[in-house]
């Protein structure tokens, strides 16, 4: 007897490093956050996820870079897959490979490309075709920051004001080739401690404890405005002191969350003294750091300044290696296949 075929579906999709810090969920059944952020989706790193339901499965299966996932990420997946279903009307069981070109949970983001590229293949494989913007809206249930790696080039996900979510999503702001001149030196360390909590709990801690948490709050709308008005002009001047403002401010929301919340090894700080000091070096801003949850640094900069740059930057103790990566495009379906199934 053969059962109606469902298509095995292949999406891609990049991690993305926030420049206005995602850092505050307001409602969390709807996946709605306390303030909007913005992001450079970048090229060169992929998770590239397959799916496909099938009426034969007793339970999903999901596989994370070729190994069974079990705990904590497995449920994750699993919960995700419950909402396409229910969305889709379905009930099959999924089949799940992921895998990234690029260290997992490692503070570069594998959360946002994963679910972004989960969302985009098991939407597919269960029949439904999304406008991107609505793949972006599913994407957020899985991580916040997903939602933005949909996207590709500079994305601003809208917090919005409404308490149904219908003003909250994400968009493109400018393209991949917008800013041709601007690079993205990835510093990975040494010894980067692997996330113990979720993001998203960590920054509900900051919600409940910090102090600094409302002034932040009252300071990122100005802030991500500016830094968007820096791109649209190519301002490196302008935009570059902007991200680090945004990035000290994020590390002194987990700073004064109890318990503290400590992402840094001594060589991602060496890394970010390292870059102040080569702007007061240089009299002006040529570059600019940030971090995410994690111990690894980004460090913008423009393309003339990168050679000399990067082997500075590259001597502190503790960089492990460098890797230069440019905005990149959006997520993308890169196979659908129907298999035969008896
Ligand atoms: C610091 O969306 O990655 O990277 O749901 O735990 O995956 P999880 O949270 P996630 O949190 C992102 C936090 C951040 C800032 C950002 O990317 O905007």
């Amino acid at each position: 007897m053969s059962r109606p075929l469902l298509p095995s579906v292949t999406y891609e999709a990049a991690p993305n490093i926030a420049l206005v810090k995602y850092w505050g969920v307001r409602d969390p059944t709807l996946a709605l956050p306390y303030n909007s952020s913005l992001s450079v989706t970048l090229d060169r790193l992929r998770s590239r996820t397959t799916v496909r339901f099938d009426a034969a499965l007793g339970e999903d299966r999901v596989s994370l870079n070729g190994v069974p996932a079990t705990g904590g990420p497995r449920e994750g997946v699993v919960r995700f897959l419950d909402r396409v279903r229910a969305l889709a009307g379905r009930s099959e069981r999924a089949d799940v490979r992921s895998a990234n070109n690029f260290p997992t949970a490692s503070g570069l983001a594998s959360s946002a490309s994963g679910f972004a590229a989960l969302a985009g293949a098991a939407s597919l494989a269960a029949g439904l075709a999304l406008s991107d913007r609505d793949l972006s809206r599913l994407a957020r249930f899985g991580s916040g920051s997903a939602c933005r790696s949909v996207f590709g080039g500079f994305v601003e996900w809208r917090a919005g004001r409404r308490p149904d979510g219908r003003d909250c999503f994400a968009r493109s702001i400018y393209g991949p080739d917008h800013w041709p001149e601007l690079v993205d030196l990835v510093l990975l360390v040494r010894d980067a401690p692997v996330k113990q909590v979720r993001s998203a709990e960590a920054m509900q801690a900051t919600v409940r404890t910090s102090a600094y948490f409302p002034v932040r709050q009252r300071e990122v709308p100005g802030r991500l405005r500016r830094m968007r008005a820096a791109i649209g002009a190519r301002r490196a001047d302008r935009l570059f002191p902007l991200v680090m403002e945004e990035c000290d401010s994020f590390r002194q929301a987990c700073e004064t969350t109890r318990p503290t919340l400590d992402y840094l090894t001594s060589a991602s700080r060496a890394i970010l003294a390292e870059v102040r000091d080569a702007n007061q070096r240089a009299g002006r801003p040529i570059a600019a750091y940030t971090h995410d949850a994690g111990a690894h640094v980004h460090v913008f900069t423009l393309r003339r300044h990168l050679v000399r740059l990067r082997s500075q930057l590259a001597e502190i103790d503790g960089v492990e290696r460098t890797l230069v990566v440019r905005p990149g495009p959006g997520g993308r379906t890169l196979a659908t296949a129907q298999k035969a199934q008896t």
